[in-house]
């Protein structure tokens, strides 16, 4: 039994909400768990939103915050997972059912974890984080419902937030012509097209009608309402559109004629819920033929647990470019 400081987020329905750090007991890993040296973690939207307080996130409470972690095993309880292994966990209830990443250690059972393998490192592997990981999980989907890259350039909106940078820079390694659309696109010009965007739009406007001219292979969309709608109605024959997030809204005002007419498809993807197969499945592409060539242009910052309630407010104002890389020791 030891102790470490965590960062503890308490949000109960009709309790005073709180974060921040505090002290964790922990005890050694029972059969079947492993205790992890957490290295990194990372700030996703949904991090941000649990951590301050504008979405109930927490399915119990109070919870270590974080919902994706990188370290070393330190102790194992389980066959198969030596100590000393570098892994990570990225949702399986991080941060929402279970302690999360923001904190020195973490005790989860083994069967969430997923070996980090060279040449991703513990560093490389939480500047990918949730973010990164859900954007090689949704063009794998794209690419499963017959996406390629003769039909035609594919969108990415909020492109300048972690997923939709990685959506843009693996849709561009993979030979897509990925086009990022972000709400300054004068200002992201240089950043997006070192990712790998062929063009940067602003935003993705609303046809007059239920379809519009048809001018997407496909898209990647971030930020849902409006624009989700949009991108529907305006993607070309048996294009596909995955919804990733709802950074603009959760409102989907749209009407089935995409789909009836044009054959598009509507994809989702949830990695908090991702089984297992997939998840390793991807992440051994994120080590091999997926591998970002651009950890170093996509990393923002490298905080500490110190600096989490800043970086929460800064994320959810949708003024940070890139990913934050959160030091946990
Ligand atoms: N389904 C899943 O499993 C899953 C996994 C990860 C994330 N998500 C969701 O995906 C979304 C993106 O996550 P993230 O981690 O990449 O977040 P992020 O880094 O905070 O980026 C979000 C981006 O959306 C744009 N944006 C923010 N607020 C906006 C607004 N009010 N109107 C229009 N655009 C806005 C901004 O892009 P620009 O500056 O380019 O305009 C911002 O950089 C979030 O909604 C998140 O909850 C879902």
């Amino acid at each position: 039994m030891f102790e470490a400081d965590a960062f503890r987020i308490h949000q109960r329905a009709g309790e005073a909400f709180r974060a921040g750090l505090e002290s964790v007991h922990y005890a050694a890993p029972a059969a079947g768990e492993v205790l992890i040296e957490v290295h990194y973690s990372g700030v996703n939207y949904k991090d941000a939103l649990a951590g301050a307080n504008a979405a109930p996130i927490l399915r119990t409470s109070p919870l270590t915050g974080g919902i994706d972690l990188a370290g070393v095993v330190a102790e194992s309880a389980a066959p198969g997972v030596a100590a000393g292994t570098e892994v990570l966990v990225n949702g399986a209830g991080l941060g929402e059912t279970r302690d999360g990443g923001y904190a020195p250690y973490a005790v989860v059972p083994a069967d969430i974890v997923v070996p980090v393998t060279p040449p991703l490192d513990l560093r490389g592997a939480m500047i990918i984080g949730t973010a990164g990981f859900t954007a090689a999980l949704a063009l794998e989907r794209m690419q499963t419902n017959g996406q390629r890259p003769e039909h035609g350039p594919v969108a990415v909106t909020g492109a300048c937030g972690g997923v939709g940078g990685f959506a843009v820079h693996l849709l561009s390694r993979l030979g897509y012509e990925a086009v990022a659309s972000t709400r300054n696109p004068d200002a992201a010009q240089d950043y997006l097209k070192k990712l790998g965007a062929a063009r940067v739009i602003g935003a993705v406007q609303m046809p007059a009608g239920a379809l519009g001219a048809a001018q997407w292979g496909g898209a990647i969309d971030n930020l849902g309402g409006e624009t989700a709608a949009a991108l529907l109605a305006t993607t070309k024959p048996w294009g596909n559109v995955v919804s990733i997030g709802l950074a603009q809204s959760a409102q989907l005002p749209a009407t089935v004629m995409p789909c009836i007419v044009r054959g598009v498809s509507l994809l989702g993807v949830t990695s908090a819920n991702c089984p297992m197969p997939w998840k390793r499945r991807i992440w051994t592409r994120l080590a091999t033929d997926l591998l970002p060539q651009c950890l170093d242009d996509i990393l923002a910052d490298t905080i500490t647990l110190n600096d989490l309630p800043a970086a929460f407010q800064q994320t959810l104002a949708g003024k940070t470019r890139g990913r934050l890389l959160v030091r946990c020791r």
